[in-house]
């Protein structure tokens, strides 16, 4: 049976797809800042996209710990503390990222660059999170199936 409830494996891939809706969204804003062009409503449009989805990010990855939390996992080996890392590490920079998004946006535009570091921060995690989900299908032992549809646990 997996260790992950229904609830817990559509966040995971809702939050996949919106990440990817952010990082397509996200080029838009600069050009809704172009001190010499008035924006365009569809630029302005993907600007507010943007926003909205980086809180709900933001809230469904308070969600996904609050989840992962009630859960006690055992670690026993080297593999799933490194695991474990990777997993907390995306939760932490998704959260920051989330909350420098709303500083930036409403509060205090020249923190930007932390909002950009830590999409960087995300991209690496991200690299390192899909290349050991690779491995592990490579190898066929069962831990990919954890984040498929299939039999669960209550969440
Ligand atoms: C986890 C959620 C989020 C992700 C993955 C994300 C991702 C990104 C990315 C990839 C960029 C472009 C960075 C670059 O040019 O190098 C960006 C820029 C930006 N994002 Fe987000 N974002 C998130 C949440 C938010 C939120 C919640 C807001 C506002 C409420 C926001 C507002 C902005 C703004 C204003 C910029 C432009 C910064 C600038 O160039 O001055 N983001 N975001
Ligand atoms: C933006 C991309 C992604 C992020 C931010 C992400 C994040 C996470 C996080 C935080 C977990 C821990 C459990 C949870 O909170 O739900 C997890 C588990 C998992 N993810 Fe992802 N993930 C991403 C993409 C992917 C992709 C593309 C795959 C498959 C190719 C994948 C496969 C898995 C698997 C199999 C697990 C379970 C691992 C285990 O039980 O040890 N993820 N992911």
């Amino acid at each position: 049976m997996s260790k992950y409830s229904s609830l817990q494996v559509t966040i995971h891939w809702v939050v996949v797809a919106m990440i990817i809706l952010q990082w397509s969204t996200a080029g838009a804003i600069p050009r809704t800042h172009n001190p010499l062009l008035p924006p365009a409503e569809w630029d302005l449009f993907l600007h507010m996209i943007h926003n909205y989805c980086g809180m709900g990010i933001g809230a469904l990855v308070l969600l996904r710990m609050a989840l992962r939390l009630r859960q006690r996992r055992r670690i026993s080996r080297f593999s799933d503390l490194v695991a474990a890392t990777v997993h907390w590490g995306l939760y932490a920079s998704l959260a920051a990222q989330a909350a420098t998004g709303v500083i930036v946006a409403y509060f205090w535009a020249p923190a930007a660059w932390s909002h950009k570091a830590l999409w960087n921060v995300t991209l690496v995690l991200v690299g390192l999170h899909v290349a050991a989900a690779l491995w592990h299908g490579v190898r066929r032992d069962g831990v990919i199936g954890r984040m498929l549809p299939g039999r669960r646990i209550n969440s």
